[in-house]
């Protein structure tokens, strides 16, 4: 793997030898991102194979809205960024057909490993993987006729560079298809159970919302400025509020408690604490969501853009 850029410097105080003595001295340190290489290999990783139904199911209408947009073609190379499991790098393979071929790039050894699974099972050979960071990942230049993208662009450490490198990989005039959220509170199947949960955690530290995570792009002239940075042009950012298919409440707890933003939240409370916002977001879901799990979206910007 390639990555080299998966810290961000922060200040932290070092002493330095300045001729007649020590004296303190602010210096850089790098501190992993994170949301970056290791978190999708740690437990983050094994969560999202281990609900991987859960997750196809949830997300069916995203996957179906975002897979119309991208009009993947027979014969066509797609690239999928941050692939994960394979749940839509699948469907691009099937669609582009045996004259096409569709590459899933990721950082998560457990997800991509996955994702390689299920399409030898499928008998998919047109397939392929590469675990890399797509920032850094040397493409072949000119190759895909579509990027395409479910909520796996915003976590890079330098978008910018990311998103130049991936244009790389592009013919001229080659589609990007992405979908990626918007602010929290503009999706209520997350802002419910958060909200409910908490009064009972204690007092989240302000966070930086360019930070690497699933809502760095929430703000649309932040997204636009960086795809026009990285020489993409023809950019279309739309809104989207899209239903969530959880079979149910539990369904949906699943994804929110073990992938989705609670685990954050959750992450210096204590087991009691715990227990009773997980109970809180449970019961505002359950309050909220028919017996057929739906009932709530997410908001999304759809993104294109030609390269
Ligand atoms: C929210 S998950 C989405 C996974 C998949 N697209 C889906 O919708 O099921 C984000 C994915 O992006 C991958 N990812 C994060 N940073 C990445 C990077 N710099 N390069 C490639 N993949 C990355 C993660 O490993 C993870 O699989």
């Amino acid at each position: 793997m390639r990555g080299t850029n998966n810290y961000m410097a922060i200040s932290s105080t070092f002493a330095s030898w300045n001729g007649d003595g020590y004296r303190t001295v602010q210096m850089s340190r790098p501190t992993p991102n994170p949301r970056g290489e290791a978190f999708w290999n740690s437990t983050m990783g094994h969560a999202w194979v281990s609900q991987q139904t859960v997750i196809s199911e949830i997300f069916m209408s995203v996957t179906s809205v975002s897979l119309d947009a991208a009009g993947a073609k027979l014969g066509e190379h797609v690239i999928d960024i941050g692939c994960g499991t394979g749940d839509t790098l699948l469907a691009f393979a099937e669609a582009v057909g045996p004259s096409g071929a569709a590459l899933g790039v990721d950082v998560s050894v457990p997800m991509l490993d996955f994702a390689r699974h299920r399409a030898a099972e499928a008998g998919l050979g047109n397939a392929a993987f590469a675990l890399a960071d797509a920032t850094d990942h040397i493409f072949e230049p000119r190759w895909a006729d579509l990027v395409y993208s479910r909520f796996g662009v915003t976590f890079f450490d330098d978008p910018v560079r990311a998103f130049t490198n991936i244009r790389s990989g592009m013919k001229a005039g080659g589609r990007l298809v992405f979908v990626c959220f918007r602010t929290m509170p503009e999706s209520p199947w997350f802002r419910v159970p958060i909200e409910a949960a908490r009064p009972h955690v204690p007092p989240q530290p302000p966070v930086d919302p360019t930070a690497p995570g699933m809502f760095s792009f929430a703000r649309e002239d932040r997204l636009r400025g960086i795809l026009t940075e990285a020489g993409f042009r023809e950019i279309a950012i739309k809104a989207n509020d899209v239903p969530i298919h959880g079979k149910d409440t539990t369904q949906s707890m699943a994804f929110i408690t073990q992938v989705g933003p609670l685990p954050a939240l959750l992450e210096n409370a204590s087991d009691e604490q715990r227990k009773r916002a997980t109970e809180a977001a449970r019961n505002a879901l359950a309050a909220q969501i028919g017996a057929d799990g739906r009932g709530l979206h997410v908001g999304l910007w759809l993104v294109s853009a030609s390269a």
